[in-house]
C-alpha cells in the first residue's frame, strides 16, 4: 500500500437547535474543535487511529467517521483507500457536535485529497451516515455548521435544502457539565405531538431568530431564543439549567438553551464581557451543585473544516 497525500483538519464543534429551531438550525464555533489527518493511499479500505482517550471504536463500520467515509466512497469509482487518525477534543455525548465533527472532518478532508469532486451537500449526505450510526436518526443540524461554518438553516433532509444565514458578531458561552446524556435517550422522551398553539409561538420564533440574524437585530434575537417544545421536556436531565438560564439573562446574556440534545448549555452575548461574566455564572452555578465542568467562551466559525495546507 502507498501513501497518495495527506491533509490535516480541524473540525469544528457545533450548537444544534438553537433553542426554538429542532433539528433546522444549527451554527459552528471556534472552540472546541477535533484534529484529524486522513491519508490517500492506494489500497481500497479505511484504516483508523484513535489519538485521544475516548476508546472510541477503531472498527470502521462503528465508527462515525468510518461511517461517513464507507458513504462517500461507495460513489467514487477509483480503487483508492483512507487512513484516519483522530485526536478528539471534543468530548463524546457534550452536546456540542462530536460526532458531526469526526463525521464531517472525515469526508471535508477526503474530499480535499480527492481534488473537491463532491459538493458541501454531497458531503453533509455522507456525514449524515456517522449521526444515523450515533443517533439512530439522520440530522443535519451539526453536520450543516460543521462544513458550511456560520449558522445554517436546514429546510429540509430529504432532499438536503441548506441555506446559510449572515450573522452578526456574537460571543457564545457554553458550559459543560460533566454528565451523560445520550442524543438517542433524549430524542427518546420528546413527545411526538404538539399542540398547534405552541407551533404557532415556535415557528414565530425561528422565523424571528433567522430575521434578527440577517437584520444584525440583537434585541429580536434574544426575543426569538425561546423554546416551548423541547426545552421544558429535555432540560429536566439538566441539573442547574434554570438556574444557568436565569442568571445568564441578568448579567446581559442575549438568551440561550440546550446545545443540541445536551448536556451543554450555550449562552449568547452580544460583546465579550458579557459573555466573560456569563462564564463565571455558570462556574459558580456547578461549582454549588458539585458537578464538574468545563466552561468554553468563543465565537461563531464562519469557515467550517479547516485545512492546515502544509
Ligand atoms: N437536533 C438534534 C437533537 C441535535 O436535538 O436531537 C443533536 O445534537
Amino acid at each position: 500500500m502507498s501513501k497518495l497525500s495527506t491533509i490535516t483538519v480541524h473540525a469544528p464543534a457545533t450548537v444544534a437547535n438553537m433553542v426554538c429551531g429542532f433539528d433546522v438550525l444549527g451554527f459552528a464555533v471556534n472552540e472546541p474543535y477535533d484534529i484529524m489527518q486522513l491519508t490517500l493511499v492506494n489500497e481500497p479500505g479505511i484504516t483508523i487511529h484513535n489519538k485521544d482517550n475516548y476508546n472510541l471504536p477503531t472498527d470502521p463500520d462503528k465508527n462515525v467517521a468510518g461511517a461517513a467515509l464507507q458513504a462517500l466512497m461507495e460513489e467514487l469509482t477509483i480503487p483508492v483507500g483512507f487512513d484516519l487518525t483522530i485526536t478528539k477534543q471534543i468530548k463524546p455525548g457534550s452536546g456540542v457536535g462530536s460526532s458531526a465533527a469526526s463525521s464531517a472532518g472525515a469526508v471535508a478532508a477526503a474530499n480535499y485529497l480527492l481534488g473537491n469532486i463532491f459538493s458541501q451537500e454531497d458531503l453533509v449526505r455522507f456525514a449524515m451516515n456517522g449521526e444515523k450510526l450515533a443517533s439512530g436518526v439522520k440530522h443535519a443540524d451539526n453536520i450543516a455548521p460543521c462544513i458550511f461554518g456560520g449558522v445554517t438553516l436546514i429546510r429540509s433532509i430529504f432532499p438536503l435544502d441548506i441555506i446559510s444565514l449572515t450573522a452578526p458578531e456574537l460571543f457564545v458561552t457554553i458550559v459543560h457539565p460533566q454528565i451523560e446524556v445520550r442524543t438517542s435517550d433524549a430524542r427518546s422522551i420528546l413527545k411526538q405531538q404538539v399542540l398547534l398553539k405552541d407551533a404557532i409561538r415556535q415557528w414565530g420564533n425561528i422565523a424571528g431568530l433567522v430575521a434578527g440574524l440577517q437584520q444584525q437585530d440583537y434585541d429580536l434575537i434574544g426575543r426569538s431564543l425561546e423554546d416551548v417544545l423541547i426545552e421544558p421536556v429535555r432540560s429536566i436531565l439538566i441539573p442547574g439549567f434554570d438556574e444557568v438560564k436565569q442568571r445568564s439573562k441578568t448579567v446581559g446574556a442575549l438568551g440561550g438553551g440546550i446545545s443540541g440534545s445536551g448536556p451543554s448549555i450555550f449562552m449568547l452575548s452580544k460583546e465579550k464581557e458579557i459573555a466573560n461574566s456569563v462564564a463565571s455564572e455558570m462556574e459558580a452555578v456547578y461549582q454549588s451543585l458539585h458537578v464538574d465542568h468545563h466552561i468554553y467562551i468563543t465565537t461563531i466559525n464562519t469557515n467550517g473544516v479547516r485545512f492546515l495546507v502544509p
